[in-house]
């Protein structure tokens, strides 16, 4: 039994293993143990760190199982920090290093997004996050790792409750790594893809889908979903993509799709849908990360049918999953 003041304690200082955690990903502490046991002074020698200062560091997340320490003082991986090497197929590591980099930025402004209403990481960078991501590849890449990393249990869900197998053609809009579309595409041996998203996103997803047998059935197309979307598909995937923008940024993105899509095309939206009560749901709390990080926001089943209806689609059934993740089908009307 704990008393609420100890389990005050434990979430007013959330903020120490996120750092913590960040810290080791950076040190690719993780990477560095896959050969086997070290103690802090070789893992410090390796990592270019101080020998001390790591070992407290890896003391403590041993503590909370992140790492084991044996009684000469070395340390092992464990099944929460082989998430965190870098080279799993569903690694944490790059969701470990943007919420302990510029994502903790952006919160530590929250007070700032909260009285005023701006984003706080526009605040803080001086600008948009995804513009942040293209003048900065190497946090781009990271971001589409974490994307991986945060989402991937809902991809399975996903899969297990939705069928794509009665569309001839998909178009995945904002399909960053081209991870979703390899899964839906793996899982669906006759289905042809459009994959659409930045140019320099797309570079990095041609790379990627090389690897999975899939890349000759997606067709890889560069673009603003400002501006428009490709056409050419018979059914239109986003995930995660309309949590990002407002309602006037994602009203602009929901109609440039029904400009693109065929009489009676459909529209896949795949989202957290926040209930309208007050139960627990840990989408409350990634709406929070939208009002910080890109000035967007999670939405209730009723906000997301104005939306649509206000774009021109007819709403058609909201398919729930084992996860949080619900997909909304609506019809182009
Ligand atoms: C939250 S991520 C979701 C990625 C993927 N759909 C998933 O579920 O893992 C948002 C995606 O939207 C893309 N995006 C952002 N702005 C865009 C724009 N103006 N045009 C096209 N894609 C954009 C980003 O590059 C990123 O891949």
């Amino acid at each position: 039994m704990t008393s609420p003041r100890e389990d005050l304690n434990r979430l007013i200082s959330g903020f120490w293993m996120t750092q913590a955690i960040y810290v080791v990903v950076r040190l690719r502490i993780p990477d560095l143990l896959a050969a086997g046991p070290r103690t802090a002074d070789e893992l410090a020698s390796e990592s270019d760190s101080h020998p001390r200062s790591l070992y407290r560091l890896l003391r403590a997340l041993s503590s909370n199982c992140v790492f084991h320490e044996d009684t000469d003082h070395r340390f092992s991986l464990t099944p929460l920090s082989e998430c965190l090497r870098r080279d799993g197929p569903a690694s944490m590591a790059g969701l470990a290093w943007m919420r302990g980099d510029w994502q903790y930025r952006a919160w530590g402004d929250l007070l700032h997004n909260v009285q005023t209403g701006e984003t706080a990481f526009n605040h803080v960078f001086g600008e948009p996050l995804f513009d942040f991501l293209r003048h900065t590849p190497e946090n781009a890449a990271i971001f589409d790792q974490g994307m991986v990393g945060v989402h991937s249990r809902e991809t399975e869900a996903m899969l297990a409750a939705f069928d794509f197998s009665d569309i001839d053609v998909l178009a995945d809009i904002g399909g960053g790594n081209g991870s979703v579309l390899a899964a839906v595409l793996t899982k669906n041996s006759t289905l042809k893809a459009i994959l659409f998203d930045r140019a320099d996103v797309i570079d990095r997803a041609k790379a990627n889908l090389a690897q999975t047998g899939v890349a000759d059935r997606v067709q890889f197309i560069a673009g603003d979903f400002f501006h428009s979307v490709p056409s050419g598909a018979d059914a239109y995937f986003l995930r995660h993509i309309i949590h990002d923008w407002n309602d006037d940024q994602s009203r602009t993105i929901l109609k440039n799709c029904r400009d693109a899509m065929p009489r009676n095309g459909r529209l896949l939206i795949a989202e957290f849908v926040l209930p309208d009560g007050p139960e627990p749901f840990h989408g409350k709390w990634f709406d929070l990360a939208m009002m910080t990080v890109t000035g967007g926001q999670e939405r209730t089943d009723s906000e997301y049918r104005k939306l649509l209806d206000e774009c021109g689609f007819a709403w058609r059934r909201v398919v729930p999953t084992a996860t949080e993740l619900s997909v909304i089908v609506a019809l182009t009307r």
